[in-house]
């Protein structure tokens, strides 16, 4: 028993400590990168800037902590639950995925869906 607690322990600080520049370079107890700010490290190359925010930190650390509305997320930096992880449509060139309200998503999609199916839809500017 008390050594059940002491691999328990081991595991969780490992996963607490472990550094990390991308979600993919952490373990599957901590999948999400984040920043001294809380800020989700997301695995997109090439790209400074997300939505005005600038990701001037690009070391952090792996953890389990889901992202809020309107926090940047991707496959391993999961929403809370009630929201949903969802790059808006938008004419301008690679939006970072965000946690939306779940329900408003599905209404974005049904939206797009008929949108794109409907010759007479205008896309975003
Ligand atoms: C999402 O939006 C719906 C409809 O506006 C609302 O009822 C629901 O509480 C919202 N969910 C969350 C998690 O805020």
């Amino acid at each position: 028993m008390y050594g059940l607690f002491v691999v328990l322990v081991a595991v969780v600080a490992t996963a607490a400590t472990q550094s990390c520049h991308f979600g993919s370079h952490c373990p599957s107890s901590a999948t999400c990168c984040r920043n001294s700010l809380g800020e989700a490290l997301v695995d997109s190359p090439g790209f400074g800037h997300f939505g005005g925010i600038s990701l001037t930190d690009r070391s952090g650390q792996c953890t389990s902590q889901l992202s809020r509305e309107h926090q940047i997320c991707d496959s391993h930096c999961h929403c809370e639950p009630g929201y949903e992880c969802y790059t808006p449509m938008s004419g301008v060139c690679c939006p970072p995925a965000r946690c939306y309200n779940a329900t408003w998503v599905q209404q974005q999609k049904d939206y797009w869906q008929k949108c794109m199916a409907d010759p007479h839809c205008a896309l975003p500017p």
